[in-house]
Protein backbone atom coordinates (compact mmCIF):
# COMPACT_ATOMS: atom_id res chain seq x y z
CA UNK A 1 0.00 0.00 0.00
CA UNK A 2 1.23 3.00 -1.29
CA UNK A 3 2.06 6.01 1.92
CA UNK A 4 -0.93 8.17 0.67
CA UNK A 5 -3.94 5.64 0.53
CA UNK A 6 -2.35 4.63 4.14
CA UNK A 7 -2.61 8.13 5.23
CA UNK A 8 -6.25 8.38 3.42
CA UNK A 9 -7.53 4.87 5.36
CA UNK A 10 -6.18 5.57 8.85
CA UNK A 11 -7.91 9.02 8.67
CA UNK A 12 -11.43 7.93 7.23
CA UNK A 13 -10.97 4.49 8.27
CA UNK A 14 -10.55 2.71 5.01
CA UNK A 15 -13.58 4.73 3.80
CA UNK A 16 -13.31 6.24 -0.03
CA UNK A 17 -14.14 9.59 -0.79
CA UNK A 18 -17.89 10.51 -0.91
CA UNK A 19 -18.67 8.25 1.96
CA UNK A 20 -18.44 10.21 4.59
CA UNK A 21 -21.71 13.16 4.95
CA UNK A 22 -23.62 14.71 6.77
CA UNK A 23 -27.63 15.40 6.81
CA UNK A 24 -29.14 18.56 8.56
CA UNK A 25 -32.97 18.97 8.65
CA UNK A 26 -34.82 21.84 9.66
CA UNK A 27 -38.49 20.17 10.41
CA UNK A 28 -41.28 22.55 12.51
CA UNK A 29 -44.37 19.80 12.38
CA UNK A 30 -41.97 16.85 11.99
CA UNK A 31 -42.44 15.72 7.81
CA UNK A 32 -38.47 16.64 7.11
CA UNK A 33 -37.39 15.33 9.76
CA UNK A 34 -38.98 12.02 8.54
CA UNK A 35 -37.46 12.32 5.42
CA UNK A 36 -34.21 13.06 6.83
CA UNK A 37 -33.84 9.74 9.00
CA UNK A 38 -35.17 7.97 6.02
CA UNK A 39 -32.58 8.99 4.17
CA UNK A 40 -30.09 8.43 6.70
CA UNK A 41 -31.20 4.65 7.16
CA UNK A 42 -30.98 4.64 3.62
CA UNK A 43 -27.50 5.81 2.95
CA UNK A 44 -25.96 3.96 5.88
CA UNK A 45 -26.67 0.80 4.43
CA UNK A 46 -23.57 0.17 2.50
CA UNK A 47 -23.91 0.37 -1.49
CA UNK A 48 -21.96 -3.19 -1.98
CA UNK A 49 -22.17 -5.08 1.02
CA UNK A 50 -19.39 -7.62 0.06
CA UNK A 51 -16.84 -4.43 0.05
CA UNK A 52 -17.68 -3.85 3.94
CA UNK A 53 -17.75 -0.50 3.52
CA UNK A 54 -19.96 1.78 5.36
CA UNK A 55 -20.42 5.12 5.24
CA UNK A 56 -20.16 7.67 8.14
CA UNK A 57 -22.59 9.68 8.00
CA UNK A 58 -24.23 12.01 10.51
CA UNK A 59 -27.07 13.12 10.84
CA UNK A 60 -28.20 16.42 12.77
CA UNK A 61 -31.32 19.12 13.28
CA UNK A 62 -30.39 22.29 11.58
CA UNK A 63 -30.58 24.25 15.42
CA UNK A 64 -27.74 22.24 16.14
CA UNK A 65 -25.65 24.05 14.08
CA UNK A 66 -23.31 21.31 12.85
CA UNK A 67 -19.96 22.42 11.20
CA UNK A 68 -19.56 20.76 7.92
CA UNK A 69 -15.59 19.95 8.56
CA UNK A 70 -14.41 16.53 7.25
CA UNK A 71 -17.95 15.88 5.79
CA UNK A 72 -17.58 15.43 1.65
CA UNK A 73 -20.86 16.33 0.82
CA UNK A 74 -24.03 17.54 2.73
CA UNK A 75 -27.78 17.22 2.60
CA UNK A 76 -29.83 19.93 3.73
CA UNK A 77 -33.46 19.44 4.21
CA UNK A 78 -35.78 22.85 4.46
CA UNK A 79 -39.92 23.25 4.55
CA UNK A 80 -42.02 25.56 3.07
CA UNK A 81 -43.08 28.28 4.75
CA UNK A 82 -44.80 31.01 3.05
CA UNK A 83 -43.39 30.60 -0.28
CA UNK A 84 -39.68 30.24 0.03
CA UNK A 85 -37.13 27.38 2.02
CA UNK A 86 -37.53 28.13 5.89
CA UNK A 87 -35.63 31.03 7.84
CA UNK A 88 -33.69 28.29 9.92
CA UNK A 89 -32.07 26.66 6.81
CA UNK A 90 -31.84 29.65 4.54
CA UNK A 91 -29.85 31.24 7.58
CA UNK A 92 -27.50 27.98 7.58
CA UNK A 93 -26.95 27.46 3.89
CA UNK A 94 -25.48 31.25 4.54
CA UNK A 95 -23.14 30.08 7.04
CA UNK A 96 -21.44 27.53 4.56
CA UNK A 97 -18.75 27.86 2.04
CA UNK A 98 -17.12 25.21 -0.31
CA UNK A 99 -19.32 22.89 0.18
CA UNK A 100 -21.35 20.27 -2.35
CA UNK A 101 -25.07 20.68 -1.29
CA UNK A 102 -27.74 18.59 -2.18
CA UNK A 103 -31.38 19.53 -0.76
CA UNK A 104 -34.15 18.49 -0.35
CA UNK A 105 -37.47 19.74 0.99
CA UNK A 106 -41.36 19.30 1.95
CA UNK A 107 -43.98 21.64 0.94
CA UNK A 108 -48.10 21.12 1.26
CA UNK A 109 -48.31 22.33 -2.64
CA UNK A 110 -47.85 19.76 -5.50
CA UNK A 111 -44.01 19.14 -5.47
CA UNK A 112 -44.32 18.53 -9.32
CA UNK A 113 -46.17 22.19 -9.78
CA UNK A 114 -44.40 25.05 -11.32
CA UNK A 115 -44.64 26.79 -7.87
CA UNK A 116 -42.56 24.27 -6.28
CA UNK A 117 -40.25 24.71 -8.79
CA UNK A 118 -40.16 28.02 -8.40
CA UNK A 119 -39.38 27.59 -4.33
CA UNK A 120 -36.90 24.48 -5.14
CA UNK A 121 -34.91 26.92 -7.29
CA UNK A 122 -34.85 29.98 -5.15
CA UNK A 123 -33.57 27.89 -2.33
CA UNK A 124 -30.89 26.36 -4.52
CA UNK A 125 -29.84 29.66 -5.91
CA UNK A 126 -29.36 30.78 -1.95
CA UNK A 127 -26.92 27.56 -1.54
CA UNK A 128 -25.11 28.05 -4.75
CA UNK A 129 -24.14 31.82 -3.69
CA UNK A 130 -20.59 30.18 -1.96
CA UNK A 131 -21.10 25.92 -2.35
CA UNK A 132 -21.62 23.99 -5.41
CA UNK A 133 -25.14 22.43 -5.17
CA UNK A 134 -26.23 19.16 -6.64
CA UNK A 135 -29.92 18.94 -6.85
CA UNK A 136 -32.77 19.00 -5.37
CA UNK A 137 -35.81 16.45 -4.42
CA UNK A 138 -39.21 17.39 -3.28
CA UNK A 139 -42.06 15.85 -1.58
CA UNK A 140 -45.47 16.51 -0.13
CA UNK A 141 -46.07 17.35 3.56
CA UNK A 142 -48.96 16.94 5.95
CA UNK A 143 -49.90 20.48 6.71
CA UNK A 144 -50.35 21.05 9.60
CA UNK A 145 -54.30 21.16 10.66
CA UNK A 146 -54.05 24.51 12.20
CA UNK A 147 -53.19 26.15 9.77
CA UNK A 148 -55.64 24.30 7.48
CA UNK A 149 -58.69 25.69 9.95
CA UNK A 150 -57.02 29.03 9.84
CA UNK A 151 -57.67 29.18 5.96
CA UNK A 152 -61.46 27.27 6.40
CA UNK A 153 -61.97 30.38 8.80
CA UNK A 154 -61.30 33.09 6.29
CA UNK A 155 -64.14 35.07 4.26
CA UNK A 156 -64.76 33.72 0.92
CA UNK A 157 -63.18 36.91 -1.23
CA UNK A 158 -59.60 36.45 0.38
CA UNK A 159 -56.86 35.24 -1.76
CA UNK A 160 -55.86 32.45 0.73
CA UNK A 161 -59.99 31.45 1.17
CA UNK A 162 -60.86 27.40 1.44
CA UNK A 163 -62.01 26.34 -1.86
CA UNK A 164 -62.47 23.18 -3.80
CA UNK A 165 -59.14 22.78 -5.34
CA UNK A 166 -57.12 24.04 -2.26
CA UNK A 167 -58.95 21.61 0.15
CA UNK A 168 -58.41 18.21 -2.27
CA UNK A 169 -54.23 19.23 -2.21
CA UNK A 170 -54.65 19.39 1.75
CA UNK A 171 -56.00 16.22 1.87
CA UNK A 172 -53.26 14.33 -0.66
CA UNK A 173 -50.37 16.36 1.46
CA UNK A 174 -52.08 14.62 4.71
CA UNK A 175 -51.33 11.26 3.19
CA UNK A 176 -47.33 12.39 3.04
CA UNK A 177 -44.23 12.08 3.78
CA UNK A 178 -45.00 7.82 3.20
CA UNK A 179 -42.49 5.10 2.50
CA UNK A 180 -42.19 5.94 -1.56
CA UNK A 181 -41.19 9.07 -0.60
CA UNK A 182 -38.67 7.87 1.76
CA UNK A 183 -37.61 5.89 -1.20
CA UNK A 184 -37.33 8.26 -4.03
CA UNK A 185 -35.48 11.03 -1.69
CA UNK A 186 -33.07 8.17 -1.30
CA UNK A 187 -32.72 7.48 -4.63
CA UNK A 188 -32.12 11.08 -5.35
CA UNK A 189 -29.54 11.84 -2.73
CA UNK A 190 -27.57 8.37 -3.08
CA UNK A 191 -27.96 10.05 -7.48
CA UNK A 192 -26.57 13.81 -6.11
CA UNK A 193 -23.76 12.09 -4.71
CA UNK A 194 -22.96 9.83 -6.72
CA UNK A 195 -22.60 12.28 -9.67
CA UNK A 196 -20.39 14.50 -7.25
CA UNK A 197 -17.97 11.44 -6.80
CA UNK A 198 -17.89 10.16 -9.84
CA UNK A 199 -16.76 6.24 -9.95
CA UNK A 200 -18.31 5.68 -5.95
CA UNK A 201 -20.65 2.89 -6.25
CA UNK A 202 -24.60 2.99 -6.13
C1 LIG B 1 -46.55 28.35 8.97
C2 LIG B 1 -46.61 27.45 7.77
C3 LIG B 1 -46.45 27.99 6.51
C4 LIG B 1 -46.50 27.17 5.37
N1 LIG B 1 -46.35 27.74 4.13
C5 LIG B 1 -46.44 26.94 3.04
C6 LIG B 1 -46.31 27.50 1.73
O1 LIG B 1 -46.14 28.70 1.55
N2 LIG B 1 -46.42 26.66 0.66
C7 LIG B 1 -46.60 25.31 0.80
O2 LIG B 1 -46.67 24.60 -0.21
N3 LIG B 1 -46.69 24.74 2.04
C8 LIG B 1 -46.62 25.52 3.14
N4 LIG B 1 -46.71 24.96 4.39
C9 LIG B 1 -46.79 23.50 4.51
C10 LIG B 1 -45.44 22.91 4.93
O3 LIG B 1 -44.42 23.34 4.05
C11 LIG B 1 -45.47 21.37 4.89
O4 LIG B 1 -46.51 20.90 5.70
C12 LIG B 1 -44.12 20.80 5.31
O5 LIG B 1 -44.13 19.42 5.04
C13 LIG B 1 -43.84 21.02 6.79
O6 LIG B 1 -42.63 20.41 7.08
P1 LIG B 1 -42.21 20.00 8.58
O7 LIG B 1 -43.26 19.04 9.07
O8 LIG B 1 -40.88 19.38 8.44
O9 LIG B 1 -42.21 21.25 9.39
C14 LIG B 1 -46.69 25.76 5.52
C15 LIG B 1 -46.86 25.23 6.81
C16 LIG B 1 -46.80 26.05 7.92
C17 LIG B 1 -46.99 25.44 9.28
Amino acid sequence: MNDDVEKQNNETGGREKGQTGLIVYSSKTGNTRKIAEGIHRGLCRPADASQGIVPSIRLAAVEENPAPSGADWLLIGFWVDRGDGDQKTLQYLDSLEGCRIGLFGTLGAYPNSAYARDICQRVQDAAAKKNTVLGCFLCQGRIDPALTEKFKNLPPDNPYAMNEERMKQYEDAAKHPDEGDIEAAVAACRSMISTAFLGMEH
